[in-house]
């Protein structure tokens, strides 16, 4: 099937780092050229975990200035922050009425987030991937460009589409692929080639931040996890290396070139002689970025008003939507 219409979102909570850009953010951008796109700030799903309204507000525009920074089209494309859509919203209430208890047991970002006291985790959290599915189904996108991590609850929705469709004997919705793409799906920490680069690690030299200057980059790279060992010559030498894995998997996702181009490059030589060239390498593509956010910062009523704008033009494609499904349900209307 090719794609015609793309959807991804991310949430508003901050500290937006290194892996969002490889994993998320750097595809989206590229996508812009295959198909028509909309890119969301996924506000309903930030909420799902107790928050702060001012910095609620806060991460909003930054996230959304994170996505102009990196270098998407609000013009061409569609760009906005997910509350400003109430179709969202009812769209997952039918769907709660679709989808099925087993089904959102099984997923595992659920069982991460809500940890050991299950019994006090917030509905919201449990349905989560409930309002996922309506995000992408509400606009009929075919695909979803997200990171590995993602990938379970885009089946669900197709899940979710699937069993509307033959609930109804319709053929209303469509069923979404995940694109999973790039280099650097599972980018790891800094600290511990083991575990994922998260904007919740407790240590900042886990990541790095899309707000962080070239100096703290420079550090940051510099005190990375490595081994003794000079570079391999081929990718089978990374195996069991997780740390040095997790670097040269950044540096080509950086370059835009493969994990076996990067390591052409620096086969043999030592990690000091590579984190120069690695840290070159995200200064000059992270510090335009990181420049651009600064200058967005200071300036919140022009992401306020592409948000504003981006809101306007996702309800004239969600709205017809909802109504069919609402029409497809048995609810009255006009
Ligand atoms: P999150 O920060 O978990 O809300 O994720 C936002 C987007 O970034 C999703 O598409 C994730 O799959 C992607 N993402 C988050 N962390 C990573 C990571 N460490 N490596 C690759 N992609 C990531
Ligand atoms: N759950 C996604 C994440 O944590 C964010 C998200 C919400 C999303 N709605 C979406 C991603 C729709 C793709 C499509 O990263």
């Amino acid at each position: 099937m090719s794609v015609s219409l793309i959807f991804s979102g991310m949430q508003p909570t901050g500290n937006l780092h290194l892996g969002n850009y490889l994993g998320a953010l750097k595809n989206w951008v590229k996508l812009q050229s295959q198909a028509k796109c909309i890119y969301c700030v996924v506000d309903l799903h930030a909420i799902t975990m107790p928050q702060d309204p001012k910095e609620l507000r806060s991460a909003t525009r930054e996230v959304a200035a994170a996505y102009l920074a990196a270098g998407i089209d609000a013009d061409k494309h569609i760009l906005f922050n997910q509350s400003r859509v109430r179709a969202h919203s009812e769209l997952a209430w039918i769907f709660n009425c679709v989808a099925r208890i087993g089904w959102l047991n099984r997923m595992t970002q659920f069982k991460d987030k809500a940890g050991k006291n299950r019994e006090n985790a917030l509905v919201g959290l449990y349905a989560y991937p409930v309002l996922m599915a309506a995000d992408i189904l509400l606009y009929h996108a075919n695909g979803v460009p997200v990171g590995e991590d993602q990938k379970q609850h885009v089946e669900l929705t197709r899940d979710i589409a699937q069993a509307f469709n033959s609930m109804f004997g319709v053929e209303h919705f469509p069923l979404p692929e995940p694109m999973i793409l790039g280099e650097a799906t599972r980018v790891m920490s800094l600290r511990d080639g083991t575990k994922k680069m998260s904007k919740s690690d407790a240590s900042d030299y886990a990541r790095i931040n899309l707000t962080d200057d070239a100096d703290t980059i420079a550090l940051k790279i510099q005190k990375a996890k490595t081994d003794p060992h000079p570079l391999p010559d081929d990718v089978k030498g990374l195996e069991d290396r997780p740390e040095a894995d997790n670097l040269l998997t950044i540096y080509a996702a950086l370059a835009d070139i493969t994990t076996a181009e990067a390591l052409g490059r620096f086969a043999g030589k030592t990690f000091s002689e590579f984190k120069k060239a690695l840290v070159e390498l995200a200064v000059s593509v992270l510090g335009p970025i990181n420049a651009e956010m600064r200058r967005l910062k200071a300036d919140p009523g022009h992401v306020d008003a592409v948000l504003r704008r981006g809101g306007e033009r996702a309800t004239e494609i969600a709205e017809p939507i909802l109504k069919k499904t609402q029409d497809i349900v048995g609810f009255l209307k006009d």
